[in-house]
């Protein structure tokens, strides 16, 4: 049995790792479509954004270097002074209208960047004009219609196994006819387990390394399943989510313009797990006041009376009361705990870090995507902000003493038990 050979185990092998580094090349395009698709056609056609066609050609050198820090943070760069950035956003009308991605790992950066500077060949603009250009819809079946590659491997390993199956068989009547030659008895056909047991018997060391490398891959690609949660499965996310609201309230009037507080409304962002949605009482503290809006007049402000049960001819709450119903943006599903207080109190955090620019927006939209991903990546690159913050008084030193000596030490939120699944899970 010692023939038998190790082809098809060391394909198999070969054939995952071909898979994974699929994986890899597939990223860029995935990045694209979840993040900057809906403000960027990869033709020149301009959505909110440049059409990103020969765009290498055009950003300063070296550009892959500076497409990388343009995406991850284009205020940072506009901020530089970067002469540039502030054409760019100076073409826009004067507005940066790009949301930041902080988020995107290096590795995801480089994959964007590969991916937007040379875009495969299907979604350059074809003369059949069925490229990127088209609407969100088409892109969106684009994604669909691609092949998923687990179905790739198994059809692989279906194809591997059928070969195997007709080479033991014609091995088979190869031996037995070299024995009837010879004058030998016939080898007795062993059916598959009696052999596949025969041979692991004899290759006891082999066997337990495969198993011990199917096991790793085992483990690593359900970590990497949970790990990519809802990324991986793009239509899972709900980022860029941006339903129209029963009334056309807009943060850049309220909270932009007029600079109204986030706290002002949303008020116990700082007191608890939720920030929670204002009552229509809070819009009464102003609009029994403002009856008209500058782009809506009346209509709007009107159904906030209708929702109080206020009449703005008498000044009184002499109507029937109708709550406002207030669609929901964000959504966790239940079995995650997370917490507004522990982010934004504790931890510093700015509304915009998780947010987006909220102040920018007529109507708001999801910018993150929520993910176990995304928090967990936050999580690893973020410092615990300890310096001058109450929380962490009593634990400072004891934790100044666990990593004295490791001067390079960043004390991040991974290190404080930010990666551990209960804190996020019930
Ligand atoms: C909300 C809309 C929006 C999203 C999402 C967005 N961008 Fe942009 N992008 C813009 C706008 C608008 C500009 C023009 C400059 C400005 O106003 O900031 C721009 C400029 C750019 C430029 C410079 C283009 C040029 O002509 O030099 C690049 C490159 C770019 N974006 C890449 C990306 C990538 C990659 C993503 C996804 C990771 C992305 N953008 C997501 C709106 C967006
Ligand atoms: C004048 C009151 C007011 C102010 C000020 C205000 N908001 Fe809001 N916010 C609302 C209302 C009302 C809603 C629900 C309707 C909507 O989504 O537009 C809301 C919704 C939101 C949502 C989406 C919630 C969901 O459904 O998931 C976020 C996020 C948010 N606000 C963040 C902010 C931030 C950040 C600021 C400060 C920059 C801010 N808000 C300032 C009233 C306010
Ligand atoms: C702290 C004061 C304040 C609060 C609280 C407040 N608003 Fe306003 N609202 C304003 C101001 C100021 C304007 C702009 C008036 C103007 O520019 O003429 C405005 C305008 C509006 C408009 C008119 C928009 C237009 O362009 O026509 C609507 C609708 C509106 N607010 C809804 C709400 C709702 C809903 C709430 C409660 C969730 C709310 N506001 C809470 C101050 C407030
Ligand atoms: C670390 C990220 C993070 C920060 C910082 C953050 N939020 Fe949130 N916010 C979330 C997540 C995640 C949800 C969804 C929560 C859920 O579905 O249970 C959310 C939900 C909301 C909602 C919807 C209502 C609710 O309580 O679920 C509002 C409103 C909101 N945030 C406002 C704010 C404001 C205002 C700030 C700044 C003072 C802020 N957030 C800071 C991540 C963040
Ligand atoms: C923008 C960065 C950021 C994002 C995104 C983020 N977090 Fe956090 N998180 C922090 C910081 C900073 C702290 C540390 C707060 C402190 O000092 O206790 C923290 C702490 C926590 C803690 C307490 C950990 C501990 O050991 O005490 C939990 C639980 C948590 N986050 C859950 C989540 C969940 C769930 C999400 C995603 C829905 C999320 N976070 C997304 C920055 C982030
Ligand atoms: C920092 C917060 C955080 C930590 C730590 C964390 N998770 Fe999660 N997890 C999440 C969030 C947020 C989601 C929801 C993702 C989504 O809906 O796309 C999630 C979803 C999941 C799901 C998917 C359930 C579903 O809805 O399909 C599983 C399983 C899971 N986590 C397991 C784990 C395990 C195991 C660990 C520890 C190794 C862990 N999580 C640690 C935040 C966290």
């Amino acid at each position: 049995m010692s023939h038998f050979s190790l082809k098809p185990f060391i394909s198999a092998v070969f054939l995952l790792f071909a898979f994974s580094i699929n994986l890899k090349a597939q990223d860029g395009a995935k990045i694209f479509k979840q993040n900057c698709a809906v403000c960027h056609s990869l033709t020149d056609q301009k959505l909110t954004g440049p059409g990103l066609l020969g765009v290498a050609g055009r950003v300063p050198k070296p550009e892959t270097e500076w497409l990388s820090k343009w995406i991850k943070n284009n205020n940072k760069v506009i901020a530089s002074g970067d002469a540039y950035a502030k054409s760019l956003v100076a073409n826009n009308g004067g507005v940066d209208g790009m949301s930041e991605f902080e988020y995107l790992t290096d590795d995801e950066l480089k994959s964007v960047v590969a991916y937007i500077i040379a875009p495969p060949a299907e979604v350059k603009p074809s003369a059949s004009g069925s490229g990127e250009g088209g609407t969100t819809e088409e892109k969106t079946e684009e994604v669909k219609g691609a092949i998923d590659p687990l179905y790739l491997l198994l059809g692989s390993i279906v194809l591997l196994a059928i070969i195997v199956g007709a080479l033991r068989s014609v091995r088979h009547s190869l031996a037995n006819s070299f024995n009837k030659k010879e004058g030998k008895p016939e080898v007795p056909e062993m059916t598959f387990v009696e052999e596949v047991k025969h041979w692991m018997g004899s290759h006891r060391r082999l066997v337990g390394v495969c198993v011990i490398i199917i096991l790793f891959i085992g483990m690593k690609s359900c970590w990497n399943a949970c790990y990519n949660l809802g990324v991986y499965y793009d239509y899972k996310t709900q980022k860029g989510y941006q339903p129209p609201q029963p009334i056309k309230f807009s943060h850049k009037l309220h909270a932009g313009d007029n600079e109204i507080a986030c706290q002002y409304c949303h008020n116990s962002v700082e007191k608890s797990k939720h920030a929670g949605i204002p009552s229509v009482n809070v819009c009464m503290n102003c609009h029994k006041a403002i009856q008209k809006g500058p782009k809506y007049g009346e209509k709007e402000i009107a159904k906030i009376y209708e929702a109080s049960g206020f009449d703005p001819k008498t000044g009184n709450y002499t109507n029937p009361q109708n709550p406002i119903k207030w669609i929901k943006i964000h959504n966790l599903p239940d079995h995650v705990y997370f917490n507004h207080k522990q982010h934004v109190v504790v931890g510093k955090q700015d509304c915009a870090n998780c947010h987006g620019k909220v102040k920018e927006m007529e109507v708001v939209q999801q910018q993150s995507p929520l993910t176990m991903k995304w928090c967990i990546e936050c999580h690893r690159k973020t410092e615990v902000a300890m310096e001058g913050n109450a929380y962490y008084d009593k634990i400072h030193k004891a934790l100044k003493e666990k990593y004295k000596g490791q001067h390079d030490v960043k004390l991040t939120v991974e290190k404080i038990g930010g990666l551990e699944c209960a804190k996020c899970h019930y």
